[in-house]
């Protein structure tokens, strides 16, 4: 039996009319482990992460949470069970410092609206996880400074910060390292190995050196149907993913 298994999904699908986004898909994620998901553009990648954050309903199929089905609950409680995502586009408030930025995101597991909670929920706590998350991911010098101030690759290290504000344990990463530089790419993929000894990481990512590196299982899925999944290495030696990889243009290896 998997007794690491977290979330895990089965035979799941989202159609929009007549296209499958995503076809009788089902993983198994495991705790503490960084599961890369790759395949060409349109393949489903961020389609699968927003049907695991309850973002969007499955057409059909099930995901179950530690052992529960959790397809049909809201998408607040998808939060509240410590699925975190952030997004392949940026989600951050330019106009909050980084602190707010992730005190925003601590008072949204727990749901309703900002100056609603500020009321009942004790602010110090809130700063607490805040400042917690920014320490994670290397911006406690940040804290204070507003986010429309600091570098590219540091507003993606803040978006890492305000899913950790959540206090997850379930980390879904839309291609975090998408418009950095190889220096500030490093700087996540450290964060990234870091991370992984600690949460269920589900990370898509078009940089194949950086998914190659941190995976400890990956998969690859092409116009939303599952292609394969195992280790970096039984991955990289399918024929069918080269095959698909050169069908499409794009570069594996
Ligand atoms: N809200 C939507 N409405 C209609 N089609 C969508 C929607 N979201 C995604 N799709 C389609 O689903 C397919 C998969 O998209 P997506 O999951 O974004 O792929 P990827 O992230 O792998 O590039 C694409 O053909 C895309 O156009
Ligand atoms: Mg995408």
């Amino acid at each position: 039996m998997n007794t690491n298994v977290i979330l895990e999904t089965e035979g799941l699908c989202k159609y929009w009319g007549g296209l499958k986004a995503l076809d009788d898909i089902s993983l198994k994620f495991k705790d503490r482990q960084l599961h890369g998901v790759v395949g060409p553009n349109g393949a489903g990648k961020s389609t699968l992460l927003n049907l695991l954050c309850g973002h969007y309903k499955p057409t059909s199929g099930k995901i179950i949470h530690e052992g529960a089905p959790i397809d049909a609950i809201k998408p607040y409680a998808f939060a509240r069970r410590g699925i975190g995502r952030s997004f392949q586009k940026t989600n951050i408030y330019p106009s909050a410092t980084c602190l707010e930025n992730c005190c925003i995101s601590a008072q949204r597991r727990m749901g309703g609206s900002f100056n609603f909670l500020r009321s009942r929920y004790n602010q110090t706590v809130l700063e607490e996880l805040a400042t917690h998350a920014l320490e994670k991911v290397g911006l406690a010098k940040r804290r204070d400074e507003v986010a429309a101030h600091i570098s590219y690759g540091e507003q993606r290290q803040l978006e890492i910060a305000m899913v950790l504000a959540t206090s997850p344990c379930v980390l879904l990463l839309d291609e975090p390292m998408a418009g950095m530089g190889h220096e500030e790419s490093l700087l996540i993929i450290d964060l990234l190995k870091r991370l992984k000894q600690e949460y269920c990481i589900v990370l898509v990512e078009h940089d194949m050196d950086a998914i190659f590196e941190l995976s400890d299982q990956l998969t690859v899925m092409v116009d939303g149907q599952h292609l394969t999944t195992g280790s970096v290495e039984q991955v990289r030696e399918d024929p069918r993913v080269r095959e698909a990889y050169l069908g499409q243009g794009d570069e594996v290896y």
